[in-house]
């Protein structure tokens, strides 16, 4: 907001607007506030890949994510402790959110042994053996130093049985009881997560029971784990508003930019996603007028903007044609440039949908996205 804002509490969520779902809203942590809706940069490995901090506000972010499972592996948490905690080893003084290993142990590790206990799993760098735990990850997590610590939880792949389901969704509740007993860290704020697959009577189901427990925040997990999109998009209005309202709601892992509207429009707060920094590096960019792919040879002779309507530093710069260049030739300054574009468009549309929800036209905001990146969405 324009005005000036009162001093928020440590994990205060404030809301300043509401259309229909969609919510804009300021949420503080001990590395200040953000607002939202907001997207957060994904730096796994204590770096958002080819950003440097500078580069990073200049593209609009307020949040970075890190990850327990890979910080963990290397350079392991005590290290990061000792060189003064993930801000200070990363020079990121805002805000930094760590997921808790929970997904990536599932999606990336090899061999995988699942306990009541925990999640035994070899490494994927070495294939050395690692044990996590919801104590362990707290206990990272608080090492780190993080301002939004997420619980442990179990991910299913899609599709899952209703048998699996629900003993999945009765162990990430026993494990939120341990993450919640165990995260005794006074300037880090705990975000429980909700599971459930696709079906809204075991959403319910799942919320009800992260919600007994009295957190700053919720997050929904177990999307984009291989369903169908569509089935997202049709769940996301019916289960976010059951969320509570005066809390955060953050969708793990998602997603394209046409995800971020219908989420944003079904009252989701926060996002993250590699999609941006992943495919830049890939040559592929996200514009107004939808995805390109900067590879083609219709771009060789190109000396305009890769978006017309971006004022990033790549856009105000360079040409397609040079953008090409760098691609086809493999030069690190093009990943570099693309990765300032995408991340730069993510956080104009996240900018924008904020200004558009503060002046109470959301609704036409929305339906212009929507039409602009419905067209070369997947
Ligand atoms: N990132 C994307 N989805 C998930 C999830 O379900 N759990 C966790 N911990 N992280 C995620
Ligand atoms: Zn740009």
């Amino acid at each position: 907001m324009s005005t000036a804002q009162p001093v928020l509490k440590l994990g205060e969520f404030k809301l300043h607007k509401k259309s229909g779902k969609a919510r804009r809203a300021t949420f503080m942590t001990a590395h200040g506030s953000f607002e939202t809706p907001t997207f957060m940069a994904v730096g796994t490995k204590a770096t958002v890949k080819a950003m440097t901090p500078e580069e990073l506000k200049d593209c609009g972010t307020q949040v970075v994510l890190g990850n327990t499972y890979h910080l963990h592996l290397r350079p392991g948490e005590k290290l990061i402790k000792k060189m003064g905690g993930l801000h200070k080893f990363m020079n990121w003084n805002g805000p930094i959110l760590t997921d808790s290993g929970g997904f990536q142990v599932f999606s990336l590790s090899g061999l995988r042994k699942m306990s009541e206990e925990g999640v035994e799993f070899s490494s994927h760098l070495d294939g050395a053996k690692y044990f996590i735990s919801p104590e362990k990850s707290m206990e990272i997590q608080m090492d780190l130093g993080s301002d939004i610590i997420m619980a442990f939880d179990e991910c299913l792949q899609y599709p899952a049985t209703n048998d699996e389901i629900k003993r999945s969704m009765d162990l990430t509740h026993r494990w939120l009881l341990r993450s919640h007993k165990a995260m005794t860290r006074d300037q880090s704020l705990l975000f429980g997560i909700v599971q459930g697959g696709l079906s809204l009577e075991h959403r319910k189901y799942s919320l009800q029971q992260v919600t007994s427990v009295d957190l700053p925040g919720y997050a929904l997990g177990g999307f984009s784990v291989g369903e169908p999109i569509h089935l997202m998009h049709e769940l996301l209005p019916d289960i976010a508003p059951l969320m509570p309202e005066n809390k955060p709601r953050y969708l793990m892992g998602v997603g394209t930019p046409l995800d971020l509207i219908i989420s944003i429009d079904a009252g989701v707060d926060m996002f993250d996603c590699v999609l941006p920094t992943r495919v830049a590096r890939n040559g592929t960019l996200y514009t107004w007028q939808g995805r390109m792919s900067i590879k083609r040879q219709e771009y060789k002779e190109d000396a305009g903007p890769l978006d017309p309507e971006c004022d990033c530093y790549t856009c105000k710069n360079y040409s397609r044609a040079y953008l090409r260049h760098l691609f086809l030739s493999g030069e690190i300054l093009g990943s570099r440039l693309n990765t300032i574009h995408n991340l730069h468009f993510y956080m104009t549309v996240m900018a924008k949908a904020r200004k558009a929800l503060e002046e109470d036209r959301w609704e036409s905001f929305r339906d212009d996205c929507l039409t602009r990146f419905v067209r070369s969405d997947k």
